[in-house]
């Protein structure tokens, strides 16, 4: 049978099994008259039961699988999580959420990353980001955002409490869009981090709506072999595009619900050191011998300062430190490279990607059901930006197949709540 056949097949299968089961969950509910129930019941038959078999086809491009997808997330309405809203004990929490408790391989018991992830929304997501990139031997600092609503903070400590090597931020800030806040956010973070009794390699960072493309291991092996003892800070001398950002002076306006940073008239002094600044990316991969120096370093200390009344700061000041030639790690003649986040920016629709199939948020695509294939065809470990909101099949299908794929790679052997799939009846395709 060729791949088609076998597609189409496997999606006639799906149908019959759908309708066979719709007729027994409709008699059945006419049966127990539960309206409520009946209609989300049938939600789940059309789209939730098997949605392996739908993901495959996403992830392999087929039109009519978007068709489906699209009419199912209208109306589709995701489980939700366990433990998240309501309180579990630890016990619950790291089996209902699937949380992965050993180390599944010697070689990344033996690597250990750090994570840095901001968070300030959708619980959720955070969850779900949580748990794909949980690994026992790995430590993560929560940074919640200082305005977040209590619960929404007491929710996160809860899920927090249950690990030792999970812990909220001991400094907070208030973060602002492109202010000097958003990298304070990150310094706070790895100053507890390189004072935990915790070893870690390399520092990864994160926001609330990222998601894994790479596994720990593929992870571990792409730093081993690309980047052995190097920083990853992809970017480029300041373009005069992007000079206006250090050349005056900005201000954060944080006000009841609104904030926002601003340019004043004034101009500012040069960099300190007569540093050469550079432009690049706020997403790094660090190692910690690079984070105690840029903690500690004159120069850093002094560029950290100067970079207080910048716009966007965390986009110059990890790549300028990280082409200093003496640096630890450091990448002098680096320029763009290093796979770190897969990002569809409006401005390269139609060069690099063909279109946002999501809609685009501040020039970002958030990605819908057919981004799909090119999320997982990414060279990228992460990806960005998610909203399951607004398309939870999206994540429902990443979320599956990225565990499939961490399970395939195991060294150990799996124990049951490490599955998402409690009946697997198809087989999603790996072989992307
Ligand atoms: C945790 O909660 C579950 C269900 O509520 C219960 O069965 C279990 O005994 C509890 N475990 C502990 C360690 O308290
Ligand atoms: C990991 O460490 C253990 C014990 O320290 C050692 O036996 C094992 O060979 C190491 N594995 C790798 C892949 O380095
Ligand atoms: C500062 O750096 C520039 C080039 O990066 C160089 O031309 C200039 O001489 C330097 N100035 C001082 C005072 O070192």
């Amino acid at each position: 049978m060729n791949p088609l056949d076998a597609t189409k097949s496997g999606f006639l299968a799906c149908i019959a099994v759908c309708l066979f089961i719709y007729t027994f969950i409709y008699l059945k509910d006419t049966l127990s008259e539960e309206p409520n129930e009946q209609k989300f019941d049938e939600n789940i038959v059309e789209c939730g039961f098997y949605p392996d078999e739908l993901c495959s086809a996403l992830f392999v491009g087929k039109t009519a699988a978007f068709k489906i997808g699209n009419f199912c997330q209208s109306t589709y309405q995701p489980k939700t999580l366990s433990c998240v809203q309501t309180s579990c004990n630890c016990s619950m929490v790291l089996k209902t959420l699937h949380f992965i408790t050993r180390p599944l391989s010697d070689e990344e018991g033996n690597f250990s990353l750090a994570y840095i992830i901001t968070i300030h929304k959708e619980l959720e997501m955070f969850v779900k980001l949580l748990r794909a990139i949980y690994m026992p031997q790995n430590i993560y600092c929560i940074h919640v955002d200082e305005k977040s609503p209590q619960d929404y903070k007491a929710a996160v400590q809860n899920i927090v409490n249950c690990f030792e090597n999970i812990f909220i931020s001991s400094k907070r800030e208030n973060v602002v869009y492109a202010g000097f806040s958003r990298l304070q956010a990150d310094i706070n973070c790895m100053r507890d981090l390189v004072h935990s009794k915790i070893q870690w390699n390399y520092v990864i960072n994160l926001c609330g709506q990222d998601y894994p493309i790479k596994t720990n291991k593929d992870i571990i092996q792409y730093i081993k072999s690309k980047w052995n003892g190097k920083n990853m800070t992809p970017g480029v001398v300041q373009p005069l595009h992007m000079k206006h950002r250090t050349q005056v002076s900005y201000r954060e306006y944080v006000h009841s619900g609104m904030s926002y940073v601003y340019p004043t008239k004034n101009i500012k002094a040069k960099p300190p050191y007569n540093l050469t600044i550079y432009f690049g990316s706020a997403y790094y991969i660090l190692t910690k011998e690079f984070v105690e120096f840029t903690l500690t370093d004159a120069r850093a200390k002094d560029l950290l300062e100067w970079s207080r009344d910048t716009y966007s700061p965390d986009e110059h000041y990890w790549v300028t430190l990280n082409r200093l030639n003496d640096a630890p790690g450091a990448t002098p003649n680096a320029d763009w490279e290093g796979n770190i986040r897969a990002i569809k920016w409006k401005d390269q629709d139609g060069t690099i990607h063909k279109g946002c199939k999501g809609h685009y948020i501040r020039d970002i695509c958030v990605y819908g059901l057919g981004d799909l294939q090119w999320i997982i065809e990414s060279p990228h470990l992460f990806a960005n930006k998610f909203e399951p909101a607004t398309y939870p099949l999206v994540m429902d299908c990443l979320e599956r197949r990225y565990r499939l794929k961490v399970l395939l790679q195991a060294e150990v052997p799996i124990e049951d709540h490490w599955r998402f799939q409690e009946a697997n009846y198809f087989n999603m395709k790996l072989n992307v």
